[in-house]
């Protein structure tokens, strides 16, 4: 058999097959047994009958052309997220192609199958209502399909922590890949990419100091090659994680997406899947509760997105670690901000890559680590870290030098955020960090879309806009709304930031004073619901504290009046109301997290 195979595949490679070495291959006597607990012998349909329902698969599956020796091999299931609504995923046919031949070569049946695809200007409410559906619906393909390990092709923002969501929970063998950040664009003797430069010009085109015509130039400049946000926002910042969780092997989160490098970590997925197999090692064995601190570490030594909070403490959720605001702030105070990218700095993530990448970013992080986590490749973080040849200090800065001495995110508590909010440090404006001032508040995000352009809109440079009721539980889906616009009259004013603060997100690529993740939402009952115009509050980064200033008497009148919003009717948006947990639970679904 194992020589027959080998004649067959060396007839496939150099494109002699014929019509009768296939033949001969297809009329090999099958194995009806299930002998081989493996490949497509696994979760066979059930029929009562596990040796017909074997016979059955492989008939169909031969209708596919695969000859018996090929449906005898070990399987791998490649994750194909590609779809044409996608950009960001442009590049997922041919990293298949790659993933196979890595599988093929290796001695495995490589099966590629789709799930949800999550783009996240694609998305009606917003990707982040749809994160929980790709890895509900990815866990359920891992498992029900037969497999014997898999690959997770992801990039845009929601993809790669719904796929480690899923990989956590069905615990199958798997290797995260991604697709790689794009390309900067050279433009007029400076770089762009999406998308802290989108929001740079749309800010500058909201103050009027950009015209019309020069906005629909940039737009054509901003995004040029496949790839997902080519600075440090939500996919890099996953993709970074992932490497530091052991999900990627070292060295491979950040490859641009069109380097050929790229299409070689493909193809080296593939084949560690297959020794996946032979030598398993479970995602919860690699995403532990050292692993997952590690993770938290680098979030904050990278200024990454305040997205990944989120991602990484639903991916917790899924293997029963609990990931600790107040947890976070220790770690915070002792981890300094090392990478100097977009949004909080200079860089791009192709520089994050030549300066060393991951690789670097660990061996200098080394101390504050824990070695012991092992990686899809078996081996200890302690093990695998070497001392760079060459960093260059312009983007991954040595500890001596670092861009900031504490970490990128803290988390605030008070009596407006009893289970926290966070607030990203490292790309705020330090002068705004301890204020008292006076609430302007928006209902909701039509209310915000209504007047905050508003000529008669009571706001000075002074004030903090707060927005409510656009957290997971409401329709809006916890959009990347927190970076409210600077109302347009002071914009044109030449306002650049201002206080901010809502129960929603902000995208990874944004920047400001922004407290984000108010918990509990207003949609929840939580403080924020009660917030009026003209109520005072208290911000200290200092001493980490959120507070509302309205007398309890006030707030417990308010709170007899309040009401919860309706329930959804139907679908997916029914299940979300019912079952979405808070942002400091990772606003995944109960029933998903490891306890159900
Ligand atoms: Fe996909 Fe930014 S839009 S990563």
């Amino acid at each position: 058999m194992s020589q027959k195979f080998e004649a067959w595949q060396a007839c496939l490679f150099t494109m002699g097959t014929t019509g009768a070495s296939i033949a001969a291959m297809t009329n090999t006597p099958p194995k009806h047994g299930l002998a081989l607990k493996q490949g497509l012998a696994r979760n066979t349909a059930n029929y009562g009958d596990k040796d017909f329902a074997l016979y059955l698969r492989k008939t169909f599956a031969k209708s596919m052309g695969y000859s018996q020796a090929m449906l005898d091999k070990p399987v791998v299931g490649i994750v194909d997220t590609g779809s044409d609504y996608n950009n960001c995923h442009r590049t997922v046919p041919e990293l298949i192609e790659a993933v196979k031949r890595g599988v093929l070569a290796a001695g495995g049946l490589p099966l590629a199958f789709p799930t949800v695809s999550l783009c996240e200007p694609s998305l009606f409410p917003t990707s982040m209502h749809f994160r929980n559906l790709a890895a509900l619906d990815t866990e359920a393909m891992l498992t029900a399909q037969p497999m014997d390990s898999a690959v997770l092709i992801g990039g845009c923002d929601k993809s790669v922590p719904a796929q480690l969501m899923a990989a956590a929970s069905s615990d199958i063998p798997a290797v995260q890949l991604v697709t790689g950040p794009m390309l900067a664009t050279p433009f007029q003797g400076e770089r762009l990419s999406a998308c802290t430069d989108c929001r740079r010009y749309w800010a500058q085109y909201r103050a009027g100091t950009v015209s019309e015509e020069r906005i629909n130039l940039i737009e054509g400049r901003l995004a040029t090659t496949a790839g997902t946000c080519g600075v440090m926002g939500t996919a890099s910042t996953m993709a970074c994680l992932a490497e530091a969780l052991g999900m990627i092997p070292l060295g491979h989160g950040s490859i641009p997406a069109v380097h050929a490098d790229r299409l070689r970590a493909a193809e080296e997925a593939g084949a560690l899947a297959v020794r996946l197999i032979a030598n398993p090692i479970k995602p919860s064995q690699i995403m532990t509760a050292h692993a997952i601190e590690n993770a938290l570490r680098v979030l904050l030594a990278l200024g990454g997105s305040t997205n990944a909070l989120i991602h990484l403490t639903a991916i917790a959720g899924r293997v029963g670690v609990k990931i600790d605001l107040h947890k976070l702030n220790e770690l915070s105070d002792s981890t300094p901000v090392l990478v100097d990218l977009k949004p909080t700095g200079e860089g791009y993530m192709e520089d994050f890559h030549a300066a060393g990448g991951m690789p670097a970013l660990l061996w200098e992080l080394r101390d504050l680590l824990h070695l012991d986590p092992i990686d899809v490749t078996g081996v200890s973080l302690g093990e695998r870290l070497i001392k760079p040849d060459f960093v260059d200090r312009r983007y991954i800065r040595a500890r001596s030098e670092p861009v900031s001495a504490v970490g990128g995110i803290v988390s605030l508590f008070g009596s407006l955020a009893p289970r926290g909010a966070i607030l990203k440090r490292s790309a705020a404006t330090e002068s705004l960090f301890e204020k008292e001032a006076r609430a302007v508040v928006f209902d909701g995000l039509e209310d915000l879309a209504n007047r905050i352009d508003s000529s008669d809109l009571d706001v000075t440079a002074d004030d903090i806009l707060v927005l409510k009721n656009a957290g997971s539980l409401t329709p809006a889906g916890m959009p990347e709304a927190g970076y409210l616009p600077i109302p347009s009259r002071l914009a044109r004013a030449g306002v650049k930031d201002m206080v901010r603060m809502s129960d929603c997100r902000m995208s990874g690529t944004a920047f400001g004073t922004i407290v984000l993740h108010i918990t509990p939402e207003a949609a929840a009952g939580g403080p924020l619901a009660l917030v009026e115009s003209g109520d005072r509050i208290r911000l200290s980064v200092k001493d980490r504290s959120l507070d509302l200033l309205v007398p309890a008497a006030e707030l417990d009148r308010r709170r007899a009046l309040w009401t919860a919003p309706a329930k959804p009717k139907r679908g997916w948006d029914r299940l979300i109301h019912e079952q979405v947990l808070q942002a400091d639970e990772g606003c995944d679904l109960a029933m998903l997290r490891k306890e159900g």
